[in-house]
Formats: C-alpha cells, structure tokens, sequence
C-alpha cells in the first residue's frame, strides 16, 4: 500500500500554516504565512486580528502546499490540525477547517496539541532520535522540561511560574525599542554586547524543583534600562546571558532526576537562539548524551510538526471525534 500522507494545519498564534508530511518523515510541502506586519503597529499579537487573518490564509495554504506535492485531497489519509492551547479565535479556525475537510472526504481526524507537535518536532528532522527523551520546550507561551515516552504519554517535570522564555525575550526587546518579534532582534543585538556589563538576578537558581522564572528578570532589565547606564547591546547581551544560566541550571537539576534518557532535546521558537543552542549542546555532552535541535524552521511555529504529530498518533491509533473543542488551555 502506498505510504500514509498526512495534512497538517496550524493555526494558533501569529502564523497560518498547512503542510503534507508522511508517515516515514518525508516533507512534501510546507507553507506558511506570518502575520507579523499586522501585528507589528501594536507591539504585540492581537487576537481579533489573527483570527481574521487566519481565515484569510488558510485555504489558499492547503491548496498551495497541495499544489506543490502535486496531489489532491483525495491522495490525503489523515487531518490534523492544532486545537489547543493558543488564541481560541484562531485555534478554532484551523480546527474548524480540518472538520471540515475531513468530513467532507471521510478521513480520520487528529486534533493535535501544539505542545505535542513541537514536543515531536525533533523526530521529523532526526528519524533515529528514540523515546524516552528530556525535552526542553521554549516557546513564546511556554517553558517547561519534559520526559518524552511516546505519543500523548508526557510526564511534565518542571514550567514557569511566571512567564515563559519567549516572553521574556519579547518583553526586553520592547523595553529595548527593538521591535516585534523580539527573540531575533534580542539575540542579535546581544552579539555586539557584553554579557557581564550589566548585573541581573538569575531566577530560581540551584533550588530542588527544576522550574523556571522570569518575571523578576524582566523588572530588573526595566530598570537597567532606566537607569540610563548600559548601552542596548550590553542589556541583550547580559540578559540574554541571565536566560541561559537558567535555562541550564534547571535543565541540568533535570537531568539528575531523569534516568534512561536517549538525548537532551530543545523545542520551540527560542530553541532558533544559537547561543542557547551552543550552551544546551555542552551541557548534553557534559552528561554523554547526544543533543539534538530541530532546524531553526521547525522550531518556531510551522504545519510541518503538526502533520508529524498527527502521524505519530494516527500511528498510536489515537484518532479523534468530529466533537472534539477547540481548546484555548490544553495541558501536555
Ligand atoms: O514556538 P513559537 O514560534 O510560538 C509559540 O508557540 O510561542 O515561539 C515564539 C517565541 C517568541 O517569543 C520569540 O521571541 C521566540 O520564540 N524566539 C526567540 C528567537 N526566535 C524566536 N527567542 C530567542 N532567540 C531567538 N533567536
Ligand atoms: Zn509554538
């Protein structure tokens, strides 16, 4: 029989994006539109915006990322979609349209976690990276170290108590004046500053539980910048720097409480920072794991992970109800 070929759509924050993958990990397309611009004048994503947007978008996406594998519909075995956690607006777009199109043609429906699509990400890129892996998922809305056994079989070990890294990265760029989206403009600031120049608090550091703060963080580059006394650079750099020695930190108090780990793995749009990535690559080689990170395209929101997770849990037999809500929280 011919391989499974699944359609994947993603729809939860500022990006709209539909791709086909296969169930051995092929890519046959992937496409994506980001509604940076229409957020940029507000500094911020704006959900009456990114839903409408989103309806904007989708549709001549999956017809496009159909074009471009040169199938049809019909060719299609499974629709996955995001249906949580993110902007409900534009959750329900994507969840909506993949309900449709999979009662429309009669094919099974996955209704994925985003967590879970990026959570997978690194077995698309890395076919032979096996469960149970420590993940490290930092995005814009999370921050959390995970134990990956399998398809929907997560044990959570550790999040943010406030913020999450994205956000933290987004908030210093505004304070900074360097605009939207900020991870990009953050890290490349920090490359002409000096990471010691200015002093920041390092959240959390060295307690027992693995989690995660940043609010603190934020405050304390507020007032650095107010203070009038560091240059810019210097700010992203030292912030940047603060980031990192946490991310660490609680990464490696992970490791510790963690046995039989294949790799330590890095999700998510700020696992795109190349200094973070250097850093996490020393700490997994510090413990004799191999490191693993998808490509910088697949760490920040894409239809690819999503399609992948859908293989995945179609492969798990975890096939979902047309009834299935859309889901603004949606916990791993
Ligand atoms: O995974 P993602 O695309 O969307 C969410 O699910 O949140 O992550 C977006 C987040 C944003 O906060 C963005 O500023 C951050 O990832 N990010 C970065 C970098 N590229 C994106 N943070 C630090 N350094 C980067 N190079
Ligand atoms: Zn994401």
């Amino acid at each position: 029989a011919a391989m499974t070929i699944i359609l994947g759509l993603e729809s939860s924050c500022d990006e709209t994006a539909a791709a086909l993958v296969t169930a051995d990990g092929r890519i046959l397309a992937h496409r994506l539109a980001t509604q940076e611009e229409a957020h940029r004048p507000y500094g911020g994503v704006v959900p009456e915006i990114a839903a409408r947007a989103h309806v904007e978008a989708l549709a001549p996406l999956i017809e496009a990322a159909l074009t471009d594998a040169d199938m049809t519909l019909d060719q299609v075995d499974v629709i996955a979609a995001t249906a949580g956690p993110g902007l409900i607006g534009g959750v329900m777009v994507g969840l909506v349209t993949a309900k449709a199109l999979a009662h429309a043609a009669g094919k099974p429906l996955i209704a994925v976690n985003h967590l879970e699509g990026h959570a997978l990400s690194p077995r698309l890129s890395d076919r032979t990276l096996q469960f149970p892996y420590l993940l490290l998922l930092v995005s814009g809305g999370h921050c959390q170290i995970l134990l990956v056994r399998g398809p929907g079989d997560y044990a959570r070990l550790a999040t943010t108590i406030d913020d999450a890294a994205g956000e933290a990265f987004d908030k210093t760029a505004k304070l900074l004046g360097l605009g939207y989206p900020g991870g990009p403009q953050v890290e490349k600031a920090a490359a002409q500053g000096n990471p010691k120049a200015v002093p920041l608090p390092r959240p959390l550091l060295g307690t027992a539980e693995p989690h995660f703060s940043f609010a603190g963080l934020k405050s304390a580059v507020m007032r650095a910048v107010q203070s009038g006394q560091y240059s810019k650079p210097d700010i992203a750099a030292s912030f940047q720097q603060a980031v990192i020695d946490c991310l660490i930190d609680r990464t490696r108090r992970a490791l510790t409480q963690a046995d039989g780990m294949t790799a330590l793995v890095v999700a998510g749009g700020v696992a795109a920072n190349q200094a973070i990535r250097a850093a996490l690559e020393q700490l997994a080689a510090d413990h004799g794991l191999p490191f693993v990170a998808p490509p910088l395209w697949l760490c920040t929101d894409n239809a690819a992970m999503i399609a992948w997770a859908g293989a995945e849990r179609f492969a798990a037999g975890l096939i979902d109800d047309l009834t299935v809500p859309a889901r603004p929280r949606w916990p791993l």
